[in-house]
């Protein structure tokens, strides 16, 4: 069976640089850019031209630097906006420009102080302006996730009908489940049929980013927009390294289409960009957070080091990891105890090994997690015969 494709379309230097206390300086935001196509991400959203000088600069220095994958730079659906971002593509091998305006009531009436008439006009000029850069322009309905069905049909067609080839639809606020975007986009994608491709923007204010966005892809999505580690405003983004894993590892439910990831760059653009924002993921962070490919309980580890699928879905391989971690604690048992002395150097006789195990249980209860050197320690000072 033929797959389909599922464009990623990664927003980390953009959407993700609006977490606070994220901001990037153009050679980080390079490095990032360059470690994106490396991972085969296929739009990356370099930026928001009209933001300021050096935003502009940096999208236009990543375009130097960028060869395969698409460039995008966002504009609002004003003239300015638009014309800024074409400039700053300039020398982009592949460019997209992505434009937006609201389309829910409550930012319509209160924010752009317009008529829906008058949304669907200016939506139209900038989806025409933005066609005279580039071919590539992605229109999105900001709040689309708090419109109403039959305006965002309305707005869709016009803008299709001015040239735009993906509309994205995000939930801007994180208010949708699962269930009703998955439908909200079954109808959209019903009714924009091969005109374009479909996207999502799934922000995470409830926590269900990644949830609405593989829901998404289940109902006719084709793209999705996300970011490493889940950056982004507020409560962040989408986190691609969970969608991408997802789909990978329930391929009997998203066998029918593909991505363009090497997951084994995830773990590598993780840490990267979380050295270059300070922020670190939690521990306990799908994926990519420090824990994800550890095991500390005495069954958790016998079970992993007899058989890897016991406790593990993924493989840290797959991932970029080396391996996946055996944490001594404890809650670890003798089997991972002995293994790991053996990875140091350490063969114990039976009795020997019985007597460091009872003194490492002791010193368990005393640190949270045991060390190498704890252990060569502890050999040491305890185990006189060897
Ligand atoms: O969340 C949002 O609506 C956005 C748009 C600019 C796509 O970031
Ligand atoms: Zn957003």
């Amino acid at each position: 069976m033929q797959k389909e494709r599922v464009y990623i379309f990664d927003t980390t230097l953009r959407d993700g640089e609006q977490s606070p206390g994220a901001s990037m300086n153009t050679e980080e935001k390079i490095k990032i850019a360059a470690q994106l196509e490396r991972l085969g991400v296929d739009i990356i959203e370099a930026g928001f031209a009209a933001a300021s000088p050096g935003d502009f600069d940096a999208i236009r220095r990543i375009c130097e630097v960028v060869k395969k994958s698409t460039v995008c730079s966002l504009a609002r659906a004003v003239e300015r906006d638009i014309v800024k971002a074409g400039e700053s593509l300039k020398d982009a091998a592949n460019k997209r420009i992505h434009t937006f305006i609201a389309t829910s009531p409550i930012h319509m009436e209160h924010k752009l102080k317009m008529t829906p008439d008058q949304v669907i006009e200016r939506a139209v000029e900038a989806v025409k302006l933005a066609k005279s850069f580039t071919d590539d322009v992605e229109f999105s309905c900001e709040d689309a996730g708090r419109s109403e069905m039959p305006f965002l049909k309305e707005i869709l067609d016009a803008v299709i009908e001015a040239g735009a080839t993906t509309l994205n639809i995000p939930d801007t606020v994180g208010y949708r489940l699962p269930q009703e975007l998955g439908e909200m986009i079954k109808e959209l994608h019903e009714h924009v049929g091969d005109r374009a491709i479909i996207s999502v923007h799934c922000h995470n204010d409830l926590g269900l980013a990644v949830a609405n966005s593989l829901f998404s892809v289940m109902n006719g999505a084709r793209q999705i927009e996300c970011t490493i580690n889940g950056l982004g405003e507020r409560a962040g983004n989408a986190a691609l390294e969970e969608i991408v894993m997802a789909m990978k590892t329930r391929s009997d439910v998203f066998g029918f289409v593909e991505t363009g990831i090497n997951t084994k760059e995830i773990y590598p653009t993780s840490r990267l960009v979380s050295a270059i924002t300070g922020i670190e993921p939690q521990p306990n962070k799908a994926i990519v957070g420090k824990n994800a490919f550890a095991h500390e309980s005495g069954i958790h580890q016998d079970g992993v080091l007899k058989c890897q699928e016991t406790y593990e879905i993924m493989k840290a391989e797959d991932i970029g990891l080396e391996k996946n971690r055996i944490v001594l604690g404890k809650h670890s048992g003798r089997h991972a105890f002995k293994e790991r002395l053996e990875e140091l150097g350490f063969d114990l006789s039976q009795e020997d090994l019985n007597r460091a195990f009872e003194r490492f249980k002791v010193l368990a209860d005393k640190k949270k997690e045991i060390f190498d050197d704890d252990i060569r320690m502890l050999i040491a000072n305890e185990i006189t015969n060897i």
